[in-house]
């Protein structure tokens, strides 16, 4: 029989502590990754790929299909609307280099739309959850979005995606015009962890383009489940999207104008 989304819950959050708990432990012995030469900035580190398997493995009980950032799409029950959409290390260069936050990432969808997400901080050990239909959560701690209204004293968490044309100097204008409105401008190195920063009220926005699926899947979902609001648009390249996140008192239309 099908497991509800509230059973996917918990499987999901066993599966991001089992593993966060075995990086955080075991980290520090294998901080071994090479420099993508398909695009140099990207880089490959045998942790992702070790996480990677971990989780498929227990997600696989589930019989739903599972989209991940090294393994690609694995087909499971292809009636069932629902997948999964992981990175089993979300800020892999911070991780590496103790340079800052990063996280394992376990989102569930439902056709185009998140239904949670669980993301263990692997700085902290903190476990955040949550969805539209869950509320949001930091272990049992309840979270929520700010109440800042105005874009030009709120806060944005945002960053340069590894697929971004950082030579177009369109690119480079587009950049500058959409970080210059706020007032503080944030690059933490892990889309997950920022979207958890708009989701817990400590910064106001999060803004990607040309960011992918897996990296906002779960965070995306927390957002929501926090009282924000989301957006997502297709982007220029490789299946990659133009994302935000925000509290609901900052319109849209504030966000990107
Ligand atoms: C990266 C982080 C970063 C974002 C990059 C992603 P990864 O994820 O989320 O914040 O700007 O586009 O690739 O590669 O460390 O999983
Ligand atoms: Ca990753």
């Amino acid at each position: 029989m099908d497991k509800s989304n509230h059973e996917l819950l918990e499987i999901a959050k066993d599966i991001a502590v089992i593993v966060g708990k075995k990086l955080r432990q075991e980290g520090h012995l294998n901080k071994n990754f090479v420099f993508d030469q398909s695009n140099i900035k990207e880089i490959k580190a045998d942790l992702d790929t070790i996480a990677e398997k971990i989780i498929i493995d227990k997600l696989k009980v589930s019989g739903l299909s599972i989209l991940s950032e090294e393994a690609g799409f694995i087909g499971g029950d292809l009636r069932d609307s629902r997948r999964w959409i992981i990175d089993p290390i979300d800020g892999t260069f911070n991780y590496m280099k103790d340079l800052g936050p990063c996280a394992v990432s376990i989102g569930l969808w439902d056709k185009d739309s998140p239904v949670f997400g669980v993301i263990f901080a692997l700085n902290t050990g903190d476990l955040y959850w949550g969805g539209k239909e869950f509320g949001a959560f930091c272990n049992l701690g309840a979270i929520s979005v700010s109440n800042i209204a105005d874009v030009a004293i709120s806060s944005v968490c945002t960053g340069f995606p590894v697929r971004l044309d950082m030579e177009s100097q369109e690119t480079a204008e587009n950049f500058w015009h959409s970080i210059s409105k706020f007032s503080k401008v944030r690059m933490i190195g892990s889309a997950s962890m920022s979207l958890v920063h708009v989701a817990k009220g400590s910064s106001d926005v999060y803004l990607e383009d040309e960011i992918m699926i897996w990296d906002v899947a779960a965070g995306l979902a927390i957002v929501e489940g926090a009282g924000g609001v989301i957006s997502i648009d297709l982007g220029t390249v490789n299946n990659a999207l133009r994302v935000s996140a925000s509290n609901e008192r900052l319109s849209h239309d504030a966000v990107w104008k």
